[in-house]
């Protein structure tokens, strides 16, 4: 197969943990015999710094013409602590998100049986988890009517959702639970919000087009307690913006490391894929962060061209990593902690 990728590497760790995703992949491309085109292209702080926009035209151009787009973080603390900055590097992500359509954010939290006991949760809560959420990404909140009122001493940002908006993200959600265990959790806050409200009775009129799947609706604060003390009871989870942002960093937690977890980003055409984690600005240049949730979110894109074999090698190379404490700091425990680089190294020496 031949793929053309846009790679948009952004700031902080991003371009470490990129760099190992490629030479991962490159090494699934020489032994399946498929040509990846690396498109290069700048985003967040470094984009800014370069032309003065965190998604540049130019950007955007190369991301639309690729089969997907690879990602690696986005953030600078100098804007962190700057808050009239005019420029974000994060608004360059929220743009390409809306201009790509990305309306859907698939974010799997697995465990990694010998990372099991690196969770700061006891074994017999997490052992089992295997949960996806999908996460509303062009909408609510963050895409919101917002400004400031009364001299600047009043502000807003107001959430917003139609329901075709909720509507599409549920259809991902019950054909994802269609294809697992057929249970879907609706995630809302619905003893509260008008919008929920509208999630609640979108997704409640869809069940009848899927009637072998299970539905629940939860709200947002219950779950957030439950995904810490029964995560393995839940499997799709579907939810609005905001609160997927929040429940899927607190999930994190559940595999171990928040340097573990991979997503994808879905919409009507090219897809995204990215770790969730951030920037991690401390670390940037020395060459001491986790690639694997970089890695995995290649083999998630692999995955989605359907080279489900290759998706399973690098799989399990990162498995095999992991069970042979070929680990980076942040899973070390005072252990030798391996270098983001010769991490990388050691899964293309195993594939
Ligand atoms: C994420 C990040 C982003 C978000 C930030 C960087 C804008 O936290 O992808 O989860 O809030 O969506
Ligand atoms: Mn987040």
């Amino acid at each position: 197969m031949k793929l053309n990728i846009a790679l948009l590497a952004g700031d902080g760790i991003g371009p470490e943990v990129i760099d190992q995703a490629v030479k991962v992949s490159n090494a699934i491309a020489k032994k399946y015999n498929h040509e990846i085109n690396w498109k290069p292209a700048l985003t967040g702080a470094a984009a800014i710094d370069a032309v003065g926009e965190p998604y540049p035209d130019e950007t955007h151009a190369i991301c639309e013409a690729a089969d997907a787009v690879l990602f690696g973080a986005i953030g600078h603390p100098k804007y962190d602590n700057d808050p009239s900055a005019k420029v974000r590097p994060e608004q360059g992500l929220l743009k390409m998100r809306q201009k790509l359509g990305l309306f859907a954010n698939v974010r799997p939290t697995f465990t990694f049986p010998s990372l099991i006991d690196k969770s700061p949760l006891k074994r017999e809560r997490i052992e089992g988890t295997d949960l996806v959420i999908l996460r509303e990404l062009t909408g609510g909140i963050y895409f919101g009517k917002r400004g400031r009122e009364d001299n600047g001493d009043t502000a807003y940002d107001t959430c917003t959702y139609t329901r075709e908006e909720v509507k599409r993200l549920a259809k991902k959600g019950f054909e994802l639970a269609m294809t697992r265990s057929k249970k879907l959790c609706c995630v809302d806050k619905a003893n509260v919000l008008e919008t929920s409200r509208l999630w609640r009775e979108t997704v409640q009129a869809m069940e009848k087009d899927y009637p072998e799947v299970t539905v629940s609706y939860e709200f947002v604060d219950a779950v957030a307690m439950r995904l810490v003390q029964w995560p393995s009871s839940y499997d799709v989870m579907i939810t609005e913006n905001l609160f997927g942002d929040i429940l899927t960093d607190e999930a994190s937690v559940i595999s171990g490391s928040m340097g573990l977890m991979p997503s994808a980003s879905i919409g009507n055409k090219t897809k995204l894929y990215e770790p969730i984690h951030g920037s991690y600005p401390q670390a940037a240049g020395k060459d001491i962060a986790n690639p694997l949730a970089t890695v995995l979110s290649a083999a998630m894109m692999f995955e989605d061209f359907n080279l489900k074999e290759e998706a399973q090698a690098i799989r399990d190379a990162v498995n095999k990593s992991l069970a042979e404490g070929i680990v980076s700091e942040d899973l070390a425990e005072g252990g030798k902690a391996y270098k983001t680089s010769e991490i990388g190294d050691w899964l293309v020496k195993n594939i």
